[in-house]
């Protein structure tokens, strides 16, 4: 193996800077050469890459969103399109192929390595943290700071003003993302999908939990579905006379900013790691950390199988939060 292809694909997610680093890197110090594509699979299909040094690299480390941009491309779910990436390949001497990105873009990887026979490693990259295969996403611990950081800010506004708060979350159908911030903050009341609730038996607790105090923070995961929050916020203050209630959505901000040290460390281990397996003769693989070892699954394992929430720690945060 002489040359291989680093892209980002889906979401960004901070951390993928670091390890795009990391590939480079170590495929430098293995004499390798790295092309970037840029936009994802949609610069494969368009030739859109070039050779990436150490130097490029440098000082990016900390850089949240991906120096090699990325897009969700529809016609790379096409096989007319994969062909075309894969004659995109041929053409540049590339022998193996890296991706970054979360569940949309790993599934991409398996039907694409499969199907060409060319050896595809992935990489976790999702601030959902929705993937088997690894206890932490890279991004996943960056998006769960920002979230902490901004909930302890509206806090101050709940507890001056005894308001009661929902605060909604990204994690698109996983509630990992809101479970765990939502601890971290102290949240009053945590809402994921993993466990349903109808809005009438949220309402009875939200009044419960009211009788106790006024300021009340709620975590609610955006793949909960119970319908809009400016109407969810409107049955709640007509069934809780008296109260006073706020919505806010904090959207992109979550998928910002620097990355935080465990995702730039986690970054590098997997990027290491996946031009190790690669040159190894690995295929079809995702490089991820399960109890602090690298691992490798089958990328066939990762789309199939459900990650699930930690019902432990679930369990612990509704005693903790006291409804
Ligand atoms: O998968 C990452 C994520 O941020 C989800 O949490 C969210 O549902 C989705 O992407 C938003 O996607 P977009 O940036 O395309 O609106």
């Amino acid at each position: 193996m002489k040359n291989i292809a680093v892209l980002t694909s889906g979401g960004d997610a901070p951390g993928m800077n670091a390890c795009i680093r990391s590939i480079v890197r170590t495929a430098s110090y293995k004499n390798i050469e790295v092309y970037g594509i840029q936009y994802g699979y949609q610069g494969l299909i368009e030739n859109n890459l070039k050779i990436i040094t150490n130097k490029d690299v440098g000082n990016t480390i900390h850089i949240g969103g991906t120096i090699l941009k990325t897009a969700r491309s529809d016609e790379f779910r096409l096989k007319k399109g994969r062909d075309k990436a894969y004659q995109n390949l041929k053409k540049n001497n590339i022998d193996g192929l890296i991706v970054l990105g979360g569940d949309g873009s790993l599934t991409g990887a398996k039907i694409f390595g499969d199907e060409n026979k060319f050896p595809v490693i992935g990489i976790p990259c999702t601030i959902d943290n929705d993937l088997y295969g690894s206890d932490y996403s890279i991004g996943f611990a960056s998006a769960r700071e920002t979230v902490v950081d901004a909930v302890d800010k509206i806090r101050d506004t709940a507890a001056s003003h005894e308001r009661i708060f929902i605060v909604e979350v990204m994690g698109r159908e996983s509630g990992y993302l809101a479970l765990e911030s939502g601890i971290a903050s102290g949240a009053e009341m945590i809402l994921i999908p993993e466990n349903k609730k109808e809005i009438k038996d949220v309402i009875t607790d939200i009044k419960k939990i009211n009788e106790e105090k006024k300021s009340i923070i709620i975590i609610y995961a955006e793949g909960c579905k119970l319908g809009r929050l400016d109407k969810i916020s409107k049955k709640i203050s007509k069934s809780i006379p008296g109260s006073n209630v706020r919505y806010s959505i904090l959207g992109h901000i979550q998928r910002g900013g620097t990355a935080v040290p465990s995702d730039r460390i986690l970054g590098t281990i997997l990027g290491y790691k996946s031009v190790d397996s690669i040159l190894n003769g690995e295929k079809n693989m995702m490089v991820g950390l399960v109890e602090n070892k690298c691992l490798l699954t089958p990328l066939k394992e990762i789309i199939n199988k459900e990650r699930g929430i930690n019902k432990e720690i679930m369990n612990i945060s509704k005693i903790i939060s006291n409804y």
